[in-house]
């Protein structure tokens, strides 16, 4: 077994200035100590307009951490890993060319170099993924891993591949929404995270792929036990300080205003309830994706002539889901949103694909939006429940028409 050393002057100077050239695309080191095995991989990153290096560090038995480090900081890094004295496998890939280093067990090292490889590097670690998705915009691969979306090796685990593609269209709805990149801090509100998917893959999304310099996410979700797994993630992520989640009804949670208000499945009502606080936060963007609906089905008599249509569970609950939504769209549309209706997967992936895109800025009230919404509305002779919970700001509009 091989003590401290060091690889040499020329080998430390070149694997230092290797990793600080425009040309750096990708270090890793495998490494043994004591019977343990670690491996560190080292990319650069973009930080908003900020170049910074993500440093992922994985050791047997453990889940990987990820820390960020600023420019400035690597030298210092760098200093400690090559002080780090142990059987080690080191390759530093380059636009340039590629250096490989290994250091066996007795203490002897062997170079090796070979023409340009650094393409082929980050294509292997995103190896067997859909390409062409927000989340192949980033290194999303420590993301994929951490949030147990993409096993060990990279790959995306096949009870996952939903959950992929419907984070992949979510940002691609947000791509299409988000027009501006503020000076101010983005405050985005994340309604019933859940195991905080959606919320981290945005908030690195906007960070790194999107050059957004100033993200600020909460995550808000009733269920205590989805909180301790959402925070740990964020601090692999090295994120925590800018990425909290928080366990709360979204009834009582108060952020003090948002900009982009989010949610993905959040079920029956606490859809209904996102939209009322973005439209309370006045939050400039919502992206909702609804789940199951029950509470208008409680409501919807048997309606002449949709007696039978309404009388086969499953009818009844399509009905209701589409004309939620309607209600939900047109509501929003009133309260100054310009509203879209999309599929956002397509419905073999999931049944739940419907996604409100909302942007403020029209006229509230226009009389247009508002009598349709009375007709839909008094047709079926219901009062949909984000009507009522919205109702001050709702009827003065209402009633100017009714
Ligand atoms: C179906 S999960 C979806 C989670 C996540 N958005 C995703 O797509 O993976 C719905 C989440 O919403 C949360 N939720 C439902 N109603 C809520 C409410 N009123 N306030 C806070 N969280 C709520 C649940 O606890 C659950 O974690």
């Amino acid at each position: 077994m091989i003590g401290r050393f060091s690889l040499g002057d020329e080998l430390d100077g070149k694997l230092r200035e290797g990793v600080l050239d425009d040309s750096f695309v990708l270090l890793t080191e495998s490494s043994r100590r004591n019977g343990i095995s670690k491996r560190v991989s080292v990319r650069r990153i973009a930080l908003g307009d900020r170049t910074a290096f993500q440093i992922e560090t994985r050791e047997a038995g453990a889940a990987p951490i990820v820390k960020n480090r600023g420019l400035d900081e690597m030298p210092d890094w760098i200093g400690g890993f090559l002080a780090n004295g142990c059987v080690r496998d080191i390759h530093l890939s380059s636009t340039s060319g590629d250096l490989h280093i290994r250091v066996t067990r007795k203490g002897k090292v062997h170079v090796s170099r070979s023409a340009g490889g650094g393409g082929n590097a980050l294509k292997d670690a995103r190896h067997d993924r859909e390409k062409h998705g927000p989340l192949d915009d980033f290194d999303s691969s420590a993301f994929l891993r951490i949030a147990g979306i993409a096993a060990d090796d990279g790959g995306i685990k096949a009870s996952m591949r939903g959950k992929y593609k419907q984070v992949n269209e979510f940002l691609r709805a947000a791509a299409a929404t988000l027009k501006e990149k503020p000076d101010a801090p983005l405050r985005i509100v994340d309604c019933g995270y859940g195991k905080a998917y959606l919320s981290l893959a945005l908030h690195l999304w906007l960070e790194r792929a999107m050059g957004f310099a100033n993200v600020r996410t909460v995550g808000v979700d009733r269920r205590e036990d989805v909180v301790a797994a959402a925070r740990e993630a964020a601090a692999r992520l090295d994120i925590a300080d800018r990425a909290e989640f928080v366990a709360s009804d979204i009834e009582s949670f108060d952020p003090g205003g948002a900009d982009l208000v989010v949610s993905l499945h959040a079920c029956d009502t606490a859809t209904d309830e996102a939209l009322a606080k973005a439209v309370e936060w006045k939050a400039k963007y919502v992206l909702s994706a609804p789940c199951c609906q029950h509470e208008l089905q409680k409501s919807l008599g048997g309606n002449a002539p949709f007696a039978a249509l309404l009388r086969q569970s499953i009818l009844r609950e399509r009905m209701c889901d589409l004309l939620t939504d309607a209600f939900r769209a047109q509501i929003m549309r009133i309260l100054g949103y310009r509203t879209q209706v999309a599929e956002f997967v397509d419905p073999g992936a999931t049944a739940r694909n419907i996604m409100l895109r909302c942007v403020w800025g029209v006229k509230p009230g226009q009389a247009a939006a508002v009598g349709e919404y009375l007709d839909l509305r008094d047709f079926w002779k219901v009062r949909p429940w984000l009507e009522q919970r919205l109702e001050t700001r709702l009827a003065p509009l209402l009633e100017r028409y009714a």
